[in-house]
């Protein structure tokens, strides 16, 4: 800028020298500084604005710069933060996993220790249940002893009347004691279903009619003819309940003799 305005001046000078007055060159020159001092300070001021418009913009960049950077702070606490609420996620997870197998393995020895002793149950029942001649019993669900009986007539019953009970006197077995041999009559000792048979021999000479009923109402009948010794046989199943009552008694013919001896016989068990 200067240097081109030594040269400008130079060139006035030049013209000058060659067609004006001194004084003409001096005033000349005196507006052509004055013009350049005036330009000068408007560059300055241009500068100046220039200047200021840099440092806005600096200042622009550093705040913007410090704004990221506080981003990036700020991610990076917030990254930190979930990383670490991950870690702990895991952590939970883990334990859980732990205290779940703990509890599995608790479960599984619970369970085999169940099975061990429910084994042990069942063998110990079972020996039991052989010992004391028990069976399982639908009813109850339970292993019991299984009520049955099995009499005979060892003295002759005679002069028997119609509807008389033929009481046997003789008893084999009478598990649950459901038989009497006090009233010949057998009172079930449990609910359930069971088998009746009687054999019931008449004596030579005197026909014989008997019949096995439930609390007093017949059920079968056995008929033994008259003309010689001879069996009348008849079997009965009946869904009993506890305290019912089945026996034998002897039907018609006033005065018949149900043979002793062992010929005549009452049995029954529950199946
Ligand atoms: C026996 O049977 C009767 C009638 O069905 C019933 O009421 C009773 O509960 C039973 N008893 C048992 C011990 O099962």
């Amino acid at each position: 800028m200067l240097n081109l305005n030594v040269f400008v001046l130079g060139c006035l000078m030049l013209t000058y020298s060659c067609n004006g007055s001194m004084e003409e060159i001096v005033g000349e020159l005196q507006r052509e500084l004055q013009q350049l001092k005036m330009k000068t300070a408007h560059y300055d001021i241009e500068m100046q604005a220039l200047r200021i418009s840099s440092a806005n913009e600096i200042q622009t960049l550093k705040t913007s710069i410090a704004s990221c950077e506080n981003e990036l702070q700020t991610h990076k606490i917030a990254s930190a933060d979930e990383i670490q609420a991950l870690s702990n996620s895991a952590i939970s997870s883990a334990n859980e996993i732990e205290a779940l197998k703990t509890a599995s393995t608790k479960e599984i020895m619970s369970l085999k220790a169940q099975i061990s002793s429910l084994k042990t149950e069942r063998l110990n029942a079972a020996e039991s249940s052989q010992a004391l001649n028990r069976r399982f019993v639908l009813g109850t669900n339970s292993f019991a002893e299984k009520p049955a009986f099995s009499v005979s007539l060892d003295n002759h019953a005679t002069g028997l009347g119609n509807h008389q009970t033929i009481i046997f006197d003789n008893i084999f077995a009478n598990d649950l004691g459901g038989y009497s041999d006090m009233t010949g009559v057998f009172t079930a000792p449990l609910n359930g279903t069971y088998f009746f048979t009687a054999s019931v021999m008449s004596q030579s000479g005197k026909h014989l009619e008997s019949e096995i009923c439930l609390n007093g109402a017949s059920l079968v009948y056995m008929y033994s003819f008259d003309t010689y010794y001879e069996q009348g046989t008849n079997s009965v199943i009946l869904v009993l309940k506890t305290g019912d009552r089945v026996w034998v008694r002897h039907t018609n013919t006033p005065g018949s003799t149900a043979y002793g001896g062992h010929w005549s016989t009452f049995s029954g068990f529950m199946l």
